[in-house]
């Protein structure tokens, strides 16, 4: 596998609202998307453009958010995760787990339109990598 493009930064917030303020007001971010459920992920979501990369904004959706006990221990918020692209999703699957780090549940449609894993953060340095198959990528 090769380490493509850093799509994403991750950052949890407890309201997307407060936290788009920020971005525009404190750091002057002028592309900021429309907020929206991804029900498939348990998490509400809302991207900020920075020139290079973007922050993708997520805010607990339902009880069973899989962001609520990272919210508990961080309950400002914080940083999550860091989602790189790649060409093809199962084989960036079975390459991490041929190499013996735990990809957590299956691939599933990410926030983009694509699919997406998430890499245990026990095996990528404490942080939880999210791979994301490339838009348009064919294959
Ligand atoms: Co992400």
């Amino acid at each position: 596998m090769k380490l493509g493009r850093l799509n994403h930064v991750g950052v949890a917030t407890p309201s997307i609202e407060k936290s788009v303020a920020m971005y525009r007001d404190l750091l002057g971010a002028e592309a900021i998307g429309a907020p929206f459920d991804l029900p498939a992920q348990g998490v509400r979501v809302c991207f900020v453009d920075a020139p290079n990369s973007q922050i993708e904004l997520i805010e607990p959706l339902g009880e069973a958010s899989p962001i609520v006990k990272f919210l508990e221990k961080n309950p400002t918020g914080g940083q999550h995760h860091i989602c790189f692209e790649v060409p093809d999703i199962h084989k960036a699957k079975a390459e991490m787990e041929a190499k013996g780090a735990k990809v957590l549940g299956e691939p599933r449609i990410g926030a983009h339109g694509t699919l997406v894993i998430f890499v245990h953060p026990r095996d990528t340095g404490g942080v939880l990598i999210e791979l994301m198959e490339t838009p348009g990528q064919a294959h």
